[in-house]
């Protein structure tokens, strides 16, 4: 009775719990952190439908009313006219909108520059999505002149730590780097299309628990003070000339912890409000 009054039917709720799920897997399969809340959600929908559909030996009607609180209370509706099939299907989409942006805003308030390493090596796994963070890096007129040296060679890796006076040090400690350079024949935003693909794979490091660090290439020198870092590097990695270094991430897992930046203390100060 209570169903019908509802307008809930056994066919509306087994096509929410169906609906439910596969924006759950959805998530799980496609984002690399699983959405914990959408997890709850599902499984409480999932939960409810048993008890809805009276499964489980339980009261359906007296379950369903407390189950129902339990979802409002849990999205923070308030009572409405709507049947609970709805109210979860707008939940859901509002709540992946909100995860999304939580997330991203969170992710980039908890990517800090990371220096000391474990001697932990990074999964492969973990490897390649840094690297796929780069290639999905826009180019001007998607011409993408940018190229990734992966290095992982101990040795090699070495050398790089002495591209810079002191700033390249920490790739000693490093598990990998990922060497940003770019073809200055086929493009003229080469910086910033390298500069583009560098952000991605730091904000990818931070989201994979890595620690990763910019190491500027471009404009600097080595520290034989002989070379430019840029003439260094090509020599330890052999690209060709009409390639420019932009610069290398350092990666591996953090032996140190840095806070994430809180929003309230960015430079708000530095935003105009449409002219200077
Ligand atoms: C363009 C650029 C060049 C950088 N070059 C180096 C570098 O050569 N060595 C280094 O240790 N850190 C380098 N960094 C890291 C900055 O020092 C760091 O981002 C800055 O201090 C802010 O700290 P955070 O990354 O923890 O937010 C560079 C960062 C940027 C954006």
């Amino acid at each position: 009775m209570l169903r019908k009054e509802r307008g809930l039917s056994q066919k509306a709720v087994a096509d929410t719990i169906v609906i439910t799920r596969t924006a759950y897997n959805k998530y799980e399969s496609g984002v690399i952190q699983p959405v914990r809340k959408l997890k709850e959600l599902s499984d409480l929908f999932h939960v409810s439908a048993d008890y809805i559909l009276g499964r489980n030996g339980h009261n359906p009607l007296l379950d369903k009313l407390e189950i129902e609180a339990q979802i409002r209370k849990y999205l923070d509706l308030s009572e409405g006219g709507r049947n609970i099939v709805d109210i979860t299907l707008d939940a859901v989409h509002k709540k992946e909108r909100e995860e999304h942006m939580d997330e991203l805003m969170n992710l980039m308030q908890r990517r800090r520059s990371i220096r000391r390493f474990t001697s932990e090596p990074i999964s492969k796994e973990d490897l390649d999505a840094v690297v796929q963070a780069g290639l999905l890096a826009p180019s001007g007129r998607s011409l993408c002149p940018v190229e990734f040296i992966v290095v992982q060679d101990r040795i090699l890796l070495d050398k790089l730590a002495h591209a810079r006076v002191g700033a390249a040090k920490m790739l000693e400690g490093a598990a990998a780097a990922i060497v940003v350079i770019a073809d200055k024949d086929k493009s003229d935003t080469i910086i910033e299309d390298s500069s583009i693909a560098m952000m991605n794979m730091l904000l990818m490091a931070t989201e994979l628990g890595l620690g990763s660090c910019w190491i500027q290439g471009r404009m600097r020198e080595a520290e034989n003070k002989e070379q430019t870092t840029e003439a260094y590097v090509r020599d330890v990695l052999g690209f060709p000339e009409n390639y420019q270094l932009e610069a290398m991430v350092a990666l591996g897992h953090p032996a140190q912890e840095r806070p994430a930046y809180d929003l309230k203390d960015l430079h708000y100060e530095k935003v105009h409000p449409d002219t200077f």
